[in-house]
């Protein structure tokens, strides 16, 4: 067990409230997260959640988490999310799980967003943890040239890209949506706002990891507590 993520999903529920809509995200915190929201709802507290995967959708039902479609919402008020890594600006790299898509756009749809990490996700810059870039399997060879060109002119010294595999040697793995994850090593990433704005330009990214201005509250689980740092947005 990762104690540090498991204190960090702990105090997460604090932010939760009765009666809220929560975005659910994905991967290993978050599904500690899931376990411990269920016992709440077992206890009688009132949630909904709108899951960001097939895997989280499955591990919210295990747990007795009520689910709704994302389209049945009129507003999210919360999201609680993991990280692959956190600056100091609370910008992130997510996509480890390959979800980033559909927690991208359930996170920009909530009025907040809280991240749960252990202290090995906090980063002074982002981008030793090659970043998650979900593209259409259409023209990859293209989509991937231009990636290379916009992490280049927003200063990443090099960026080696591969195309993420499955576990089991299946094949590329396909995301939820149908797409496929080029995982791009840039090392550091000097700039994740322009790097953000030059990806987002290219028509086969469906979306990439990098998250801006997106996460207002980041949880960081230490072995014997939480320490909680809120942003304030004007
Ligand atoms: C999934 C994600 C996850 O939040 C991220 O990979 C962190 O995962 P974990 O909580 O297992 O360390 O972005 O797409």
């Amino acid at each position: 067990m990762n104690v540090g993520k498991e204190n960090a999903a702990m105090a997460a529920l604090d932010f939760v409230e009765d009666g809220m809509t929560l975005g659910l995200g994905s991967g290993s915190t978050a599904e500690i997260f899931l376990e411990r929201l269920g016992e709440r709802v077992a206890g009688g507290m009132k949630v909904q959640g709108v899951p960001t995967s097939q895997r989280t959708a499955q591990v919210a039902k295990e747990h007795g988490v009520p689910l709704i479609e994302p389209d049945k919402v009129e507003s999210i008020q919360l999201t609680i999310d993991g990280a692959d890594e956190v600056d100091p600006q609370f910008s992130l790299i997510k996509g480890g799980g390959a979800c980033l898509l559909r927690e991208k756009i359930i996170a920009h749809a909530s009025e907040r967003m809280v991240v749960i990490v252990d202290p090995s996700k906090m980063v002074d810059t982002l981008g030793a943890f090659a970043l998650p870039i979900e593209v259409d399997p259409f023209a990859m060879a293209l989509t991937a040239e231009k990636i290379y060109a916009a992490l280049m002119k927003s200063g990443c010294s090099d960026a080696t890209t591969v195309l993420r595999q499955n576990k089991d040697g299946s094949g590329p793995l396909i995301t939820d949506g149908g797409h496929f994850i080029l995982d791009s090593e840039c090392k550091k990433i000097p700039k994740p706002a322009e790097t953000a704005h030059l990806l987002s330009k290219i028509p086969g990214v469906m979306e990439h990891g990098l998250f801006i201005d997106l996460a207002d509250v980041i949880i960081i689980g230490e072995t014997d507590h939480a320490k909680v740092m809120e942003l304030a947005r004007e």
